[in-house]
């Protein structure tokens, strides 16, 4: 899909279609409103006949539209003009996109905008938009597969000259955010026997070959037992695939401190010997969604090369029972020396991210975040809308929060203190690996938090956010759209 800016009359523009909201009670915006009249009142005809979508999620294409030089005309539903804000934008795109993905037309051009917006922000959300709505996951599929849409060019409408530039970063900003979001949605959607360490290794080394600025390092299990990451093997002591410590590293800064990325790649969490109850099972191949939205976010930042470090480091192996598995009880020693008694092996993404963690020190990063499906209790606390952050840094947490929001892909902040921290005693080793049922997602931040301390870190729990259950069943992409936000961000917007 290719996305272009267009200027002038939008009752000349010749197009395959033309993209307009209409409001509650039929309203129109500005553009709406002038193209309208330009046309000699075709929409205001269909308002009389009451034939208006006017909710989110409906819409009406009109072919040969009278008094335009395009050829067709979808109207979409935007609901209450006092809400069109960046997040209705965007599901008003989607809807868009899905009707265009349909119909006939090779081009279109959008005249949708949210209220207040920039052109920056139109074609940024709406390039992310459209191509979510496009994505597909049918290589697995062997029959008849849905056909693909016929729509190759997308065009946002901009007023005058002034904003054309801003609309075309905006594409740009888009374009490589939507990519890093196909990423990590194709490699979470990717089944545990299709994906497995190894292709999440391999999948590093092919984004680093492209790239002159990237390189991937890839550990095997003899180098992590040289440097005793007694923690990250035990979890992979039942697997029969081998588990891998993949490093891609980006280079935009020279010798700059680099922010370091580390992304759970669980590609099967059965539980290992606490093992899990049947019902859902299968969605526990999305429990490297970190990993996935890691590698997403730096096949976003290999197509906006930011002047910027960043390493991204994924822990990546199978939870499986077996005769080697690790049993509830055994006392494992991480690689920061610690050990740690393993009271549930399920609760195994912990495990893999404080060895992590800690390889992470080599690298003297200025700031580290950390992404995992982590704990069930954080889909209690929050729910699938919002990702879970916990960090004990108030600057690092507002940063996340504002990269979130300006992403429209949002966080909220958790506790990470000491009462919490304490329910994780044994009796037997330095702590145990799991609390108490209550607070999990918290008391697995404080895990974590005993392998940061010095850094600037924050965990991202994305059990809730990373993918979607029942008929929709499938990743979403996130955090990609957070985290290259706050690359962005960092980078200080020059790029
Ligand atoms: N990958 C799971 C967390 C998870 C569960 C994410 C369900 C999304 C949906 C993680 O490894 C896990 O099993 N966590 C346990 C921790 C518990 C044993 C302390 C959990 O959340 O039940
Ligand atoms: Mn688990
Ligand atoms: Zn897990």
């Amino acid at each position: 899909m290719e996305f272009f800016i267009r200027s002038g009359d939008p009752a000349r523009i010749r197009s395959g279609c033309l993209v307009v909201g209409v409001f509650e009670g039929g309203k129109l915006d500005q553009r709406g409103k002038d193209l309208d009249k330009a046309a000699g009142g075709l929409i205001g005809a269909l308002k009389r006949r009451g034939d208006l979508p006017r909710k989110p999620g409906q819409i009406l294409l009109i072919t040969d539209p009278s008094g335009m030089s395009a050829q067709r005309l979808l109207l979409v539903g935007c609901g209450s003009p006092k809400l069109f804000a960046t997040k209705q934008y965007r599901r008003a795109m989607e809807t868009a996109a899905r009707a265009l993905a349909t119909a006939g037309a090779t081009d279109a051009v959008s005249l949708l905008a949210p209220s207040n917006s920039d052109p920056y922000t139109t074609a940024r959300h709406g390039v992310e938009a459209v191509q979510h709505a496009l994505y597909r996951f049918d290589e697995l599929k062997t029959g008849k597969k849905e056909p693909a849409p016929k729509i190759k060019r997308l065009g946002f409408h901009v007023a005058d000259a002034s904003g054309r530039r801003k609309a075309d970063r905006g594409i740009h900003h888009g374009g490589a955010i939507a990519e890093g979001v196909a990423v990590a949605r194709r490699l979470a959607n990717l089944p545990a026997n299709h994906c497995t360490p190894s292709y999440l290794a391999r999948y590093a080394r092919s984004l680093a070959s492209g790239n002159k600025r990237m390189t991937a390092h890839i550990l095997g299990e003899a180098e992590m037992r040289k440097l005793k990451m007694g923690a990250l093997l035990s979890v992979t002591a039942g697997a029969s695939v081998p588990a891998k410590l993949v490093v891609l590293e980006y280079k935009g800064a020279g010798r700059s401190a680099p922010v370091a990325l580390v992304g759970k790649g669980i590609t099967f969490d059965s539980g290992g010997i606490s093992l899990k109850p049947p019902p859902g099972m299968d969605e526990m191949k999305f429990d490297m969604g970190g990993a996935a939205g890691v590698l997403g976010a730096m096949a976003s930042v290999a197509h906006l090369k930011p002047d910027l470090n960043v390493v991204a480091i994924v822990p990546t192996c199978e939870n499986m029972p077996s005769g080697t598995a690790t049993r509830p009880g055994d006392i494992v020693r991480s690689m920061a020396g610690k050990s740690i008694e393993i009271l549930n092996t399920d609760a195994e993404g912990r495990l893999i991210l404080c060895d992590a963690l800690t390889y992470a020190r080599r690298y003297k990063p200025a700031t580290v975040i950390d992404v995992a499906t982590l704990t069930g209790a954080c889909v209690i606390a929050l729910g699938h809308h919002l990702t879970g952050l916990m960090t004990p840094s108030d600057k690092l947490s507002s940063a996340l929060l504002d990269a979130g929001q300006q992403a429209e892909d949002r966080a909220w902040r958790m506790p990470v203190t000491q009462e919490y921290n304490e329910e994780l005693r044994s009796n037997f080793a330095d702590f145990a690996n799991v609390a108490g049922r209550e607070g999990g997602a918290v008391t697995a931040a404080c895990f974590l938090s005993r392998f940061t301390e010095g850094l600037d870190w924050a965990h991202l729990d994305i059990a809730g956010t990373a993918w979607r259950s029942g008929a929709a069943k499938g990743a979403t992409g996130r955090p990609v759209p957070l985290l290259v936000q706050f690359l962005l961000n960092q980078a200080g917007g020059r790029q």
